[in-house]
Formats: C-alpha cells, structure tokens, sequence
C-alpha cells in the first residue's frame, strides 16, 4: 500500500476535489465514514469541513429508528437547495438507510448516488460513471466477506486521543424489532492481524484509547481460511490489543448478554488497561417480552451475567439499551423493566421507545399496539429511574480518585478539562498544566447524574508508585511523539 495512504490523517488539499460527509446513527457508522473518507483519500479526493465547500456531499444513515430516517429525509431536502445553489455538486447516501430504502431514496431529486454498507470501496466507480453521464448510480450488494480490514480509517475526531475500531460486521441474531441484520447483513469477523496491526498504528501516532465494535463483540471468531482450526475468539482479541502498551486503554462494544462469557470478564480482570465497563443492553426486564424480541437470554440469566461481572470485576460500571412499549407490553411487563433497572443499578442507559421498522419480524407477526402515549410515559418513567440510578452511580465516586484520559477542554470554561475515568464516567476538572492526550489523577468531590465534578488529586502516599510511573510515562510519550502535547 502507497504509504501516502496509510495515515491515519485527513488529507486537505484545495486543488483536489473537495468531499464533505456528514454521519448518524453508531459508532460503527462513525467508523464506516472514515473508511469511506479513506477509499476517497486514495482515489485522489481532499476533506472539507463545511458542506458549502463540497464537491460531493455523503450522507451516511442510520435506520433504526423512523426518527433516525426522517432526519436523513429533511437534510436531502437541504442538500437540494445546495444543489440547486451550486451546479455540479454531487450528493451520495450511504449507509444502512440506503441499504433498506435503496432505489427509493435514489428517486429523491437531491440524490445521485446510493452505497450501502458493503459497497463503500465502489464509490470512486460510482462517482467516476456519474460524471460520465451514465446517470444515477446505485450499489446496494451485501457482501459475506466484507470487512475492509485493509483499509485504515481516516481519522476525523479533533482530539487524536481516543479511535475507533471496528473488528467484526453484520449480525446474525434476529432481534425481531431490529433492522439491523437487514441492512448490515450476515455476521463476519475480521482478520485479528489487520485490528492488531491498527491498533498498533493508532498508538504509534499517539492514541491513547481504542475501542473495539461490533454489533455483538461476544461472538466475534475468526478463522484462518488457510488453517481452519486456528481461530481467535473475542476474549484472545482483547488480550492481544491489550498486550500492544499498558498505556493504550481498551474498551469495547457492544456484549451480549446471551454470549457474554467469563473469559471475557477474566481479560479484563487481568489487564488494567482494559476499562472496567460494560456496555450490556438488556432491552427489557420482562420473560415475555424478551422471549418475543428473540433476545435468547431470561430476566434470571441476564441478573446472573450481571452478578458474575460484580464478582470478577467489582469496580465494573454497566450500562444498557432499553426498549419502551414493544409489541403486546403490558403494564406488568413494564413494571418488570423498572424492577429489573432497580435490581442492577444500572450506571447509565440509552433508552428508547419501540419504533416499528418495515418487515421486520415484529412489523410482520406482532401489531404494534402500545398507544403513542402510554409509550412515551413509559419512557418517562423508564428515564427518570435511570436519572436517579446515575445519580447514585456518581455519589458513590465522591471523595475517589481516577486516573482520567484527558480528552477534550470543557464546553464551559476554557480553564477546564474533559476525561473520562476507566469506568466511563465523564468527568470535568480545572486543567492546572494537564493538556488533552495526558492522564491525570483527580478526586471527585461532587456530581451530576451525568458529570463527576473533579480536582486534580494531590499526591497520596497509597498511589505515589503509580504517580511516578505517569510522569514516567509522560517523559516517554514526550520523546516518542515530539510533535504532540504531553
Ligand atoms: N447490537 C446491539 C444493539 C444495536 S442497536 C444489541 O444487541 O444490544 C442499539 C439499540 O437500539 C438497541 O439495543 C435497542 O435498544 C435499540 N433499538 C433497536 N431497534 C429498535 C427499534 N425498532 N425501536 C426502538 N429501539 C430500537
Ligand atoms: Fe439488532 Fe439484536 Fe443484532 Fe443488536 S443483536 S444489532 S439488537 S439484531
Ligand atoms: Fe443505525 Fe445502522 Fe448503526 S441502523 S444503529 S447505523 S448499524
């Protein structure tokens, strides 16, 4: 590969032709743009930031949830105006809304191009028959190999601390109110040499955190085509990442929580640098709906997966997915969701109320007949328990200290940092000389149900070792990366 490419840095050059791209939906899709941004870096395209200096505006979508797909509707209709402002501009959707709806978003008059999530080393191709007055383009083929392991994703984030890295696609699981198999297609893994290899990249250009995504990360396994019975499974690819520097933190996403097993929780336990939280949607508290969303795990399987990572990881946050109103939840089962949210403490959530998506499992067998109202106050219940729950996470962090990846200045005051502790937490603190990309001590003294007020932490005699191994470290990476701020 022309080293020119392999960096993991945007490529910016007025004389090329300018590509803007704008992202929604999961970190997955965060990830998939880079790689797109890549695929275009090489065929001889520069990145804009602004969607007036394009040349060619992607979108890339998400379909999970139908408000996720009328915000992608609303902003073609403003790519038109651009369009109509400016000739020539080409515009492309990507991504898994493309996938679903296919030729229907290409009859939008905005819309040249359509790519769906395997198609992405196609679009030059695309672009190129575009210009050649072939007429609209549209490339929605899934692929069973696919995984673009020989790409490395432009990196797009700001702070160059903390990266991405997806180590498997697709999905095979079958949720049945999920789009997701659907438009992302069959499960795949990729190549551990080719994630090690990334990994490794990242930190040589002064990355401080990866994490590994994937749909279902528990059942990530990869077999060597040319040695079918060597392969690695999730646990053996966490480790090797971890191996690559104590001092690059890992984490990952997303478990499931009927795959989750304790190899996995023991990695951890076994290397520091890999954070203390898990990210384990449970989407529901009740048997009855859990069997009818397929999810493969009981209420009493998911309490005794959440019960193993307290007994090997007891500093481990969790955090989870919860679904309001599905098809047929009746108050009792709604019910069981609070007492289930209760029972964990869960230490965050993302929470959701049900959205039917077209031919689904559930949209074909199952009506969806929670009334909009009682979803939504539902959600509000559902919401205001986790409120509390984050709360009480946090207060039980006051007086602690953390070692805290600095990762951005606060939005509040320039004097202020942004990190976040092992466990996930956000945490703001006066910068008192730390710069992004450091490590800093801090001690909490008080919080938000979403933010842990933080000082830097005063030498204690119990963590001195450890305070003189960061400055160690600090003297190291300052030597390693000249370039970049301690
Ligand atoms: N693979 C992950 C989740 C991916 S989607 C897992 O299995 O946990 C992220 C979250 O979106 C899901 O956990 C679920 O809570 C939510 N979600 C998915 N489909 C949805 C739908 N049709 N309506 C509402 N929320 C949905
Ligand atoms: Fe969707 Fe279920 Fe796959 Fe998650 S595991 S992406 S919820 S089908
Ligand atoms: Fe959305 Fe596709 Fe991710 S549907 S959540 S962008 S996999």
């Amino acid at each position: 590969m022309d080293n020119k490419f392999c960096s993991v840095k945007p490529l910016r050059d007025n004389t090329l032709p300018q590509v803007f791209i704008e992202t929604y939906g999961c970190q997955m899709n965060v990830n998939d743009s880079e790689v797109v941004l890549s695929v275009l870096q090489r065929a001889g395209y520069s990145i804009c930031d602004h969607l007036k200096d394009a040349d060619i505006i992607l979108i890339n979508t998400c379909s999970i949830r139908d408000n996720a797909e009328q915000r992608v509707w609303g902003r073609l209709d403003v790519f038109l105006q651009e369009k109509k402002s400016r000739k020539g501009v080409i515009v492309g959707v990507l991504g898994c809304m493309a996938e679903r709806l296919k030729e229907e978003l290409l009859r939008h008059p905005a819309v040249d191009i359509v790519a769906g999530p395997d198609a992405y080393r196609d679009i030059p191709k695309l672009i190129a028959a575009l210009k050649s007055d072939a007429g609209k383009q549209i490339n929605t083929l899934l692929s069973h190999e696919e995984t673009y392991a020989d790409i490395s994703p432009v990196r797009m984030d700001k702070n160059g601390v903390s990266a991405f890295i997806s180590i498997m696609r697709g999905c095979n699981n079958m949720c049945s109110y999920c789009v997701v198999p659907y438009v992302r297609g069959a499960e795949r893994s990729r190549d551990p040499e080719s994630i090690i290899r990334e990994a490794q990249e990242l930190f040589d250009n002064g990355y401080k955190e990866v994490s590994l995504l994937g749909q279902n990360v528990d059942s990530y396994n990869w077999t060597d085509p040319d040695n079918p019975t060597r392969s690695v499974n999730f646990a053996q690819l966490l480790e090797r990442v971890a191996l690559i520097d104590p001092r690059l933190r890992v984490r990952f996403s997303t478990s499931h929580p009927k795959d989750m097993g304790n190899g996995v929780l023991y990695t951890m336990a076994m290397y520091p640098n890999i954070c203390n939280h898990i990210h384990l949607p449970v989407q529901s508290g009740s048997n009855a709906m859990l069997l009818k969303m397929n999810r493969k795990y009981t209420r009493e399987s998911y309490l005794e997966r959440v019960a193993k990572i307290r007994e090997i990881l007891p500093d481990c946050t969790i955090s989870t997915d919860i679904i309001a109103g599905f098809c047929g939840e009746t108050e009792q089962d709604h019910r069981d969701t609070l007492s289930l949210m209760e029972e964990v403490r869960f230490d965050s959530a993302f929470m959701f109320q049900y959205s039917e998506r077209p031919n689904t499992k559930a949209a074909r067998h199952f009506p969806d007949d929670v009334p909009p109202e009682v979803k939504t106050r539902r959600l509000n219940e559902i919401i205001e328990l986790q409120n509390r729950l984050s709360l009480e996470s946090n207060q039980k962090t006051l007086g602690k200290t953390f070692d805290v990846l600095i990762e951005g200045i606060s939005k509040r005051s320039d004097r202020q940092l942004i990190g976040r502790t092992p466990q996930n937490k956000v945490c703001v603190f006066d910068a008192e000389g730390h710069t992004i990309g450091g490590y800093a001590k801090v001690r909490i003294h008080s919080c938000t149900s979403a933010t842990l007020m933080a000082k830097i932490a005063e030498e204690e005699p119990k963590h001195a070792g450890t305070l003189k191994i960061k400055e160690k470290i600090k003297d190291i990476l300052g030597e390693r990366h000249p370039g970049k701020k301690e």
